[in-house]
């Protein structure tokens, strides 16, 4: 795994996932209205967010992913969420963005910030042409988390995302963000 550096934002540090953190994984995922638009459901067994965290961070089929990232109050130093770079392409030098955060802290501007600092991570660090986020049109705070970091809405797909919670067909939206957008922007003082 393609480990990244230590950030600092706010009153937070985002690094590296520890096993250890899956007690705290355990308690943000617990959460029914948290895990809403997610396709698993509110874990009731810290067992059970183990497996989950282990095959998310640690298990061999993501041995060449970058490595997930802990978002950690640096108050309490426990987890409160996680943001990483998953389903990366090498060829096409893309990666998406996902991620989750503990109910108590949303709406602070958070994940606002720790996406900003993955765009720069992304092309910086990991030297991608291009950032993805996708999520559901009913899941307005994330879909703010992107147009607040300037991606662009590359396209809307119908009823794309099958959710066996409930059993719905969801349109997906498709954000992005490119290399030469995210620099230009930058240059003209935007991001
Ligand atoms: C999506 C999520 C990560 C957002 O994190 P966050 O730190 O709360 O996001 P931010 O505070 O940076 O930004 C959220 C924005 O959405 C807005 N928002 C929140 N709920 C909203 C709603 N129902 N309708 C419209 N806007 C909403 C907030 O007001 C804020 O905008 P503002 O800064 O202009 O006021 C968080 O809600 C979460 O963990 N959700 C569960 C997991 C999830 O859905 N992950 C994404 C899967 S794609």
């Amino acid at each position: 795994m393609k480990k990244l550096p230590v950030k600092y934002f706010l009153n937070y540090m985002l690094r590296p996932v520890e096993e250890s953190d899956v007690k705290d994984y355990f308690l943000i995922g617990s959460d029914e209205e948290t895990v809403k638009f997610l396709s698993w459901y509110p874990f009731k067994h810290v067992e059970e967010a183990v497996i989950h965290f282990n095959n998310l961070y640690f298990s061999d089929e993501y041995r060449d992913e970058p490595q997930g990232y802990a978002i950690v109050d640096l108050e309490t130093n426990r987890m409160i969420g996680v943001i990483d770079f998953h389903t990366t392409n090498k060829i096409l030098k893309s990666a998406h963005i996902g991620y989750l955060l503990k109910k108590e802290y949303w709406n602070q501007g958070i994940i606002t910030k720790a996406v900003e600092i993955m765009l720069e991570v992304g092309f910086k660090e990991l030297k991608l042409e291009k950032i993805v986020v996708r999520t559901i049109k009913e899941n307005y705070a994330s879909r703010k988390v992107c147009e607040k970091n300037n991606f662009r809405l590359h396209n809307i797909k119908k009823n794309n995302y099958y959710h066996g919670k409930t059993r719905t067909y969801y349109d997906v939206y498709k954000y992005v963000m490119e290399r030469k957008v995210y620099y230009d922007s930058k240059a003209k003082g935007n991001l």
